[in-house]
């Protein structure tokens, strides 16, 4: 294989490149609520910045900030959540989406509270070795919460990076060669707030400058280090090879109802998609069209949802009755506020398809 050649930058420029973002980051630091303000003297608490760096590799800032908001304000400390059952952070957490995730939340905030004390350990290595941390958490909670020296690199570093040095190989396969050029700002190996300031001045800049698509380069304050930007074409960077498409899977839904404004769910086995959260039984994801449902009822059809995952999207087609079975029976509202997206948007239409089975069919609601 021919080795791509990606353009240089000087030592010297990188430490320009730093300072300038600092300065940057110091006068355009997003105001975030897990976050203490540039160069603060106090450190934000571990806790927060575990808990919103977990949920920020799942979603969006503004989509995570009522999260978080509702999770600490329930769950102040590690030691409360740690102390909360499963189900009541599996349901918290409905709507982030990857299921696994909280329950190694939880598994980590057990691990905190038990075998720490209740306080977060201060150093990358000793953070890796919590349950469900991997190399990112440990590197931006070193950094943001302890101030301490860590490469902290996620997609908008990466983005950085491939621009700033015109990275000609394509991601995924490029990951590796801008993790290593993201170690080269990392001067220093005391702790420091520069060192909590600088993952996250990259990660604004990449959020609100050096977007995905039409970044803002006039407005860039590392203009004068970027080598994609003598390309002209800053935008292409980060050069990227075509996913194949998600494989699409079909299944059932069923909605079943108890004539008390109940649902009947199930809950969903501990390993695999979803795994220990609530909800609908459903056929399995590769379903024939004539499944059987879970109890023999009069099941009339209430039009489908489609639900897209990480690895393949869903078609559900939903079906609703009334009837008694061997389920936990749970009212609508709680139902629809607990349950993951996928289900929740079943639900909903198995619900819609119920009250009102003449209103729209499903056809003209898509
Ligand atoms: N995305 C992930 N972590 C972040 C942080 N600490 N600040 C801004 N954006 C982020």
């Amino acid at each position: 294989m021919v080795a791509v050649p990606i353009a240089d930058i000087s030592q010297q420029t990188v430490a320009r490149i730093r300072s300038a973002l600092l300065d940057w980051y110091g006068q355009n630091a997003r105001t975030l609520v897990w976050r203490t303000p540039p160069g603060s003297k106090a450190r934000p608490d571990p806790y927060r910045v575990w808990l919103s760096e977990v949920m920020l590799q799942q979603t969006t800032t503004p989509h995570a900030t009522p999260y978080f908001q509702a999770f600490t304000t329930r769950w102040p400390t590690v030691n409360d959540l740690a102390a909360a059952p499963d189900s009541d952070v599996m349901a918290a957490w409905a709507g982030l989406g990857y299921y696994a995730r909280a329950r190694n939340l939880l598994a980590c905030a057990r691990a905190v509270a038990r075998d720490h004390g209740g306080a977060f350990p201060g150093t990358e290595a000793d953070l890796l070795k919590l349950p469900g941390v991997g190399a990112y958490t440990a590197a931006a909670v070193a950094a943001i919460a302890f101030g301490r020296p860590a490469n902290v690199v996620d997609g908008n570093v990466e983005r950085v990076m491939a621009r700033l040095f015109a990275v000609e190989t394509p991601l995924p396969a490029a990951r590796p060669r801008l993790k290593a050029l993201a170690t080269r700002f990392v001067i220093g190996d005391q702790p420091g707030a520069e060192h909590a300031d600088w993952p996250q001045a990259l990660m604004d800049l990449g959020a609100t400058v050096c977007r995905p698509k039409s970044p803002l380069c006039d407005r860039c304050p590392v203009a004068f280090g970027c080598a994609a930007l003598t390309t002209g074409d800053s935008g292409r960077y980060p050069l990227k090879v075509k996913k194949g498409e998600r494989p699409h899977r079909h299944g059932i839904a069923w909605v079943l109802r108890d004539g008390e404004g109940r649902v009947g769910l199930v809950r969903r086995p501990d390993k695999g998609l979803l795994g220990g959260m609530l909800g609908l039984p459903t056929s399995d994801w590769n379903a024939v069209p004539d499944v059987t449902p879970p109890v023999s009822l009069d099941w009339h059809d209430a039009g489908t949802v489609e639900h897209v995952f990480t690895h393949f999207s869903l078609t559900l087609v939903v079906h609703v009755a009334t009837g008694e079975g061997d389920f936990l029976w749970t009212p609508e509202a709680d139902a629809m506020a607990g349950l993951p997206t996928v289900f929740r948007k079943a639900l909903e239409r198995g619900l819609g398809g119920w009250i009102s089975p003449s209103r729209t069919t499903a056809a003209e609601a898509m």
